[in-house]
């Protein structure tokens, strides 16, 4: 299957976008970081892939997400969710909430549980997106619509659940390519005469290579069969974890910032984010030489990431690791870490369903449903890649989610 070309109008739209980022590079003096160039194309406002009013969720636009697939994703988490409203304000605060439909299964969901959110805040930054989940969750759940608001930034303080589901892999990140014993460029983007834009290497500034240290810090550190290293060893950069030959990765520096900010905000309770990634060991792995970084554009996943600013989207992988690490910094309690598999069957995915097609029927629409449960769980598909990760304060441990499975050690 060969992916659709874009029309003309999405074409201009995207040379629009362009030419403005070509202008930020030349004023910038012919060089951005990536992070740099990849937040303008993602969030650039009126213009970025989630500012520039796409349709990128579902069937119809370029990739699906696992609220869209299935009620049942919300459901567990609600029962997640709901737990912990035992032990924290009722109130849950969801970033980058898509459609809305995560809000409407969490909303729905927990009020059957007899556990109602009193508030369900929405941090987004499309008005586009805003509109929409507005719309859906009028449709499904008009009862709760009263209790939903939507913020433009993030609270100075929360008492409450954060949730957020492929927010981390959507947060801008930096590049770096290693060329064996220490040798470190930053890569960025360089605009070509053409009105597109290239790679462009250059040294690493101290920030970026004592960054890229301590992520292959922790994976060595978090190899169980590996050297721990006291604390001579701890200082030096185990750089032949990358292997002889050239190794090009990403650092998520942006979302480590975010869970550290939303981490000290949070006073009592939780945060739950659900993601592709692994931890630093098997992001940092010799063979993933290429790093994760990747485009998505009408269900096509490919490299070509600098291509079409604005229509497709750009994402990397999650190095967990990273992110626990943020968390504690702020003072979060790591409170579990799970595939996506075990998280849902931890939440009585299973038993859910069994009630759902109580009496037998097989009609087309649990044949459906039956499938797209089947992509959440499926270690082929979304069940093993996708991780699910909580942290906490003021929280009892061992949340639901994790009382079988839980992999905190491989952080
Ligand atoms: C891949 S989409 C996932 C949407 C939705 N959660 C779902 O599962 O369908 C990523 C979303 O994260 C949002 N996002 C990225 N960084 C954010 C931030 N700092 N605050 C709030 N939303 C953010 C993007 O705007 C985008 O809507």
């Amino acid at each position: 299957m060969t992916m659709p070309q874009p029309d003309p109008q999405a074409l201009a739209h995207s040379a629009v976008l362009a030419a403005r980022i070509g202008d930020a590079i030349r004023a910038d003096g012919g060089w951005l970081p990536f992070d740099a160039w990849m937040a303008r194309a993602l969030y650039e406002p009126g213009l970025g892939y989630y500012a520039g009013g796409a349709h990128p969720f579902g069937a119809g636009g370029d990739f699906v997400t696992a609220p869209e697939l299935s009620p049942a994703f919300a459901d567990c988490i609600a029962a997640q969710v709901g737990e912990w409203f035992a032990h924290c304000d009722p109130v849950v605060i969801e970033f980058g909430a898509g459609t809305g439909r995560l809000a409407a299964g969490v909303l729905g969901a927990l009020r059957a549980l007899g556990r109602p959110a009193h508030r369900y805040a929405i941090v987004e930054l499309s008005g586009t997106l805003r509109a929409q989940q507005r719309e859906t969750l009028a449709r499904l759940v008009p009862e709760a619509l009263d209790t939903v608001e939507w913020l433009d930034a993030l609270p100075a303080t929360i008492d409450g659940v954060v949730i957020g589901n492929e927010v981390l892999d959507a947060m801008p990140v930096r590049l770096f390519e290693h060329a064996g014993d220490g040798a470190l460029d930053e890569i960025g983007v360089a605009a070509d005469d053409a009105g597109g834009f290239r790679w462009a290497a250059r040294p690493a500034d101290a920030g970026l290579r004592e960054a890229v240290a301590e992520a292959l810090r922790a994976a060595v550190r978090a190899d169980p069969y590996g050297d721990d290293g006291d604390g001579a060893q701890a200082a030096d950069v185990p750089w032949a974890l990358l292997g002889p030959g050239r190794y090009r990765s990403e650092l998520g520096l942006q979302a480590a910032a975010w869970i550290g900010t939303v981490g000290r905000a949070l006073r009592r309770g939780a945060m739950l984010l659900v993601d592709y990634g692994f931890p630093a060991r098997e992001y940092y792995h010799p063979q993933r030489d290429g790093g994760t970084l990747i485009a998505h554009r009408r269900h096509h996943a490919h490299g070509d990431v600098l291509r079409w600013p604005g229509l497709q989207d750009v994402t990397a992988h999650v190095d967990f690791s990273a992110a626990a690490r943020a968390a504690s910094d702020a003072g979060l309690a790591l409170l579990g870490y799970t595939s996506q598999a075990r998280f849902l069957l931890n939440c009585g995915l299973l038993e859910r369903l069994a009630e759902a097609t109580r009496g037998g029927a097989v009609d087309p629409g649990s044949v459906r449903a039956l499938g797209a449960v089947q992509t959440l769980l499926s270690e082929a598909e979304m069940g093993e890649l996708f991780k699910v990760i909580a942290f906490g304060r003021g929280l009892p441990p061992v949340p639901l989610g994790f009382v079988r499975g839980d992999r905190s050690g491989s952080l």
